[in-house]
């Protein structure tokens, strides 16, 4: 019997050695094969996107930022590749004559203005202007002496195409920042917006109107028109508009109107997931001289973010590099993409709160306009399809020498915090993480079913809560706003640091003012509960005796 279970044992111990042994050669295999192993071990070809222009959208609309804190940023944008700015003005801008209320009272003078875009024009870049034609025209149409050009006559956002005072407005406007502009350098590009027309085609003058069949009609009429009016101020002029409007037009409405010659569509896409179809790459291609590209580095995870996703804008960017590379429209050679345009939104629109601050998307516009150098100088990993493989070389290898180069930090693709980094905006980026922690911490706590501050509004009109509990909720109120507080105060003097003050006050108090109220609204119930020395016997509702059924 023994002599039995020895023998077994002994059986089970080799069978135990060369399971393992063959398991090991199996994973040792299997590594082999691997792209780990392959991308660390093989020289792979390179292979390169062209994108002559590398350009930063400088979104101004309702956020008065320092001019000599952008300029501040010259160098920087320079080492990584950047040449070109595109400057939304919106209301920023010094509007004269009968647009003069265009301009919000804390607009740029056009001195320093004039003495900024000479600096950017002597330190390489150039100057894309970004004036709205179509959609996004708030800052005009909510106002009243421009209040009739609007398409629907409740939404001051699109202007109708239509109207002859509607184009003359736009004459005017369009004159008065090319010629601005034109006095300090001649523009090679000037984008007319055209995005997000919500409002198109719907007054009786555009529907009765002779020759328009369709919206796209009109929209490509329209875009003509103004493409017109640019070119008669500026012949050599190149114009840009965005491609959303375009997505949805037919393959024979294509067919039908004759291609542009001097506009280029700006196909933008800011999602991790790309939604890019070949289809409308094919028709700009076909309709168009030349094809850019958009993505965002900051101002797209949601129109009242206070940070940025850095994975998705890292994704973002990444991936809009990786579908362009060697990009083909048929059998010819790889298609140049006439330039990116890296979108940093700071307000969805100009009714919008402001979403994340230049200052503290400083990593993130590096992080990303790193991707596009390394691109641009040439990507080993077009082999690979394992994207989580090419991503952590290309951290590994690019990015993080880099960071740790430039803001004495190291991150990596699973922890991308920046809070350690050196930057300019370093202190501001923390109080927003403090920030944020604390809010979400509050709003917890509020909500929490383990202590009584949620029943706090209910039971102090009953006259019923625990006496024992109110002073250490009460504490606990006193502290939080007492903390927030300070972080208000913190918040406006770093963030004057960098907008003018009447900014940095809207943006703190628009942070905190739910919070703030909320807080406040429920120390004052626990003060007035406080006075309290008599409590009634429970009593019983006057309606008790009707039927249950639907009483609250
Ligand atoms: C600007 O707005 C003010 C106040 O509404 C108005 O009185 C003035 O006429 C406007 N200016 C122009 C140039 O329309
Ligand atoms: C980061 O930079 C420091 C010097 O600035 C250097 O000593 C260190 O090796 C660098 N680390 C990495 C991982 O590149
Ligand atoms: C409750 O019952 C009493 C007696 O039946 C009746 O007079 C009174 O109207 C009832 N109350 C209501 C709210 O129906
Ligand atoms: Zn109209």
């Amino acid at each position: 019997m023994t002599n039995l279970i020895l023998r077994f044992s002994a059986i089970k111990t080799k069978f135990f050695a060369l399971t393992v042994f063959a398991l090991s050669l199996y994973i040792l295999f299997i590594y082999l094969l691997s792209e780990k192993f392959y991308f660390a071990n093989k020289k792979l070809p390179l292979s390169s996107v062209e994108l002559p222009n590398v350009v930063v959208h400088i979104d101004l609309k309702g956020t008065p930022l320092k001019l000599t804190y952008l300029e501040s940023l010259f160098p920087l944008m320079r080492r990584y590749g950047v040449n070109g700015l595109l400057m939304e003005y919106e209301d920023m801008f010094p509007y004269e004559g009968n647009l003069a209320n265009l301009s919000a009272e804390y607009c740029y003078s056009r001195v320093e203005l004039k003495k900024f875009l000479r600096k950017a024009k002597q330190s390489g870049f150039e100057i894309i202007p970004l004036i709205q034609t179509f959609g996004h025209l708030e800052y005009a149409l909510k106002l009243a002496e421009f209040q009739h050009l609007r398409e629907d006559p409740l939404y001051p956002d699109s202007i109708c195409p239509s109207k002859i005072e509607s184009l003359l407005f736009l004459e005017e406007l369009i004159k008065q920042i090319i010629c601005f502009h034109e006095t300090v350098t001649a523009l090679n590009f000037v984008h007319i917006g055209c995005d997000e027309v919500f409002h198109l085609n719907q007054c009786q003058q555009c529907k009765e109107r002779l020759g328009i069949i369709n919206n796209q009609d009109l929209l490509l009429q329209h875009v003509r028109f103004i493409s017109e009016v640019v070119n008669s101020l500026s012949a050599k002029t190149t114009i840009l508009i965005w491609d959303d409007m375009l997505r949805d037009i037919k393959a024979y409405v294509w067919l039908n109107i004759e291609p542009f010659n001097n506009v280029h569509p700006v196909y933008w896409d800011y999602g991790s997931t790309l939604r890019v179809t070949h289809k409308n790459l094919y028709a700009y291609h076909k309709n168009f001289p030349h094809i850019w590209i958009a993505s965002a580095y900051k101002g797209a995870d949601g129109r009242i973010s206070t940070m940025m996703n850095v994975r998705e804008r890292f994704l973002n960017n990444f991936r809009w590099m990786r579908y362009i590379l060697d990009y083909k429209f048929g059998g010819e050679a790889s298609y140049t993409f006439n330039g990116i345009i890296l979108t940093g939104w700071s307000r969805y629109s100009h009714m919008d709160p402001p979403c994340e601050l230049l200052p503290v998307s400083i990593p993130s516009l590096v992080l990303n306009l790193l991707v596009i150098q390394n691109f641009k100088s040439g990507f080993s990993g077009a082999g690979i399809n394992n994207e989580r493989v090419v991503v952590e070389n290309f951290f590994r290898e690019h990015i993080n020498v880099e960071l740790n180069k430039s803001f004495k930090c190291l991150t990596n693709y699973d922890n991308l915090d920046f809070s350690v980094c050196k930057f300019e905006g370093q202190e501001l980026y923390k109080i927003m993480i403090q920030y944020i922690l604390m809010k979400k911490e509050i709003s917890k706590e509020l909500s929490s079913e383990t202590n009584a501050i949620a029943t706090l509004e209910y039971y102090s009109e009953q006259g019923s809560i625990n006496m024992n509990n109110v002073l250490e909720i009460k504490e606990y109120l006193v502290t939080k706003l007492d903390y927030l507080k300070n972080l208000e105060n913190l918040l406006v003097k770093e963030i004057s640091k960098y907008y003018h003050y009447d900014f940095a006050k809207e943006y703190t108090k628009y942070k905190s003012f739910q919070t703030k109220n909320k807080l406040t609204k429920l120390l004052n119930i626990l003060n007035n509960y406080m006075q309290k020395r008599i409590w009634n016997r429970r009593t019983v509702s006057k309606i008790s005796n009707v039927s249950t059924q639907g009483l609250l």
